[in-house]
């Protein structure tokens, strides 16, 4: 039976945190979840939108519990505050969903002077998920999901002498760098849970082909570069919906079975139910993880100390 959200068990008591959740998969996955009973704060930057994310949900679900959270992963200085206004309401955190991200934009650099996508993609999340550890770690069975994408088999490891892209900048050599990032943070955050002998587990996801603003938005700020515009014309023919984009995620959020370290995306790669797919080559290589981690906490000044609560 293909899964569907009429698997994910009742989430009452439970706290998620969604990143991006005022559009796109992210407004989704928020959706799903409050109608199960979790209590979802909806971390998020443009305020207006995240105000209209709420607004739909609550026309459907009159009940949802919802807490709107400001977040500009492009800023640890915001990242900090989120994670301080987050976890002075939540001491314990069960589900995190590292959705938020950029695809495909001109050369651009964060508050901090990363790279735009590596900045928002990964080491933003990086940051926050640090600092949400404690409260996570509280938790009988924590999730922390990260979201991948096709571009993780045309990115490369993260070079840690020039994890900018100085020199180098491509639009799409930027976002496969930051999904294969996204590959090997999930598993190393995993290996550390393991080790350290704590019940959090750490998921990766590829949704799939989804018509969100995502290829709309890399066509608005690379001013209509046509890879860009070809995604942008394929996705609204033939890409998923937002809701079935979302299905991968609250899969990995919300499944009993899914087990740490592994990977959900669609049936047939781009399309269909979310299946947990094995993961081959770079996606497995323990020393870019290393190196990664090495980076990302160089970077963000940020370090993880995993141990049981
Ligand atoms: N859709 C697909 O086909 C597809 C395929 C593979 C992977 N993905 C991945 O799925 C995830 C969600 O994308 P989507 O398809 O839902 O795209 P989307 O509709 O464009 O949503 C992206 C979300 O990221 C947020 N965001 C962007 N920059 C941010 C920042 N600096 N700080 C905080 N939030 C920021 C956006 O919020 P604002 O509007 O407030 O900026 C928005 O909520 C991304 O990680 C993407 O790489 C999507």
């Amino acid at each position: 039976m293909a899964w569907a959200t009429t698997d994910i068990p009742d989430q009452s008591g439970k706290i998620a945190v969604v990143t991006g959740a005022n559009g796109g998969l992210g407004l989704e996955v928020a959706r799903e979840l409050a109608r199960k009973g979790a209590h979802v704060v909806m971390a998020a930057r443009d305020q207006d939108k995240a105000e209209a994310a709420r607004a739909s949900i609550r026309d459907e679900i009159p009940g949802a519990a919802l807490e709107l959270q400001p977040l500009d992963l492009a800023s640890l200085a915001s990242v900090h505050k989120a994670a301080a206004g987050i976890l002075a309401n939540h001491p314990r955190i069960d589900i995190l969903v590292n959705n938020a991200g950029v695809m495909g934009i001109p050369a651009r650099r964060t508050e901090d002077g990363f790279e735009m996508q590596l900045g928002v993609n990964h080491l933003g999340h990086f940051a926050l998920t640090a600092e949400l550890l404690p409260a996570l770690l509280r938790s009988p069975g924590a999730r922390v999901v990260s979201v991948t994408s096709t571009g993780r088999h045309f990115g490369t490891a993260v070079d840690p002498d020039n994890p900018h892209l100085v020199g180098r900048y491509d639009p799409w050599r930027a976002y496969g760098q930051s999904k294969l990032a996204n590959v090997h943070f999930a598993m190393e955050l995993d290996r550390r849970f393991r080790e350290a002998g704590v019940p959090a587990r750490s998921i990766v996801v590829h949704p799939g082909f989804a018509s969100t603003d995502l290829q709309a938005r890399s066509v608005r700020e690379t001013g209509g570069g046509s890879s860009q515009r070809f995604f942008h014309a394929a996705v609204r023919w033939v890409g998923m919906t937002p809701a079935h984009g979302a299905l991968s995620l609250l899969r990995a959020a919300t499944d009993p079975n899914a087990a740490g370290g592994a990977l959900y995306t669609p049936r047939w790669v781009n399309w269909g139910p979310p299946v947990r797919r094995p993961m081959f080559g770079r996606a497995r290589d323990l020393d870019a993880m290393a190196r990664l981690w090495e980076v990302s906490e160089r970077e963000t000044g940020m370090t993880f100390d995993v141990k049981p609560a």
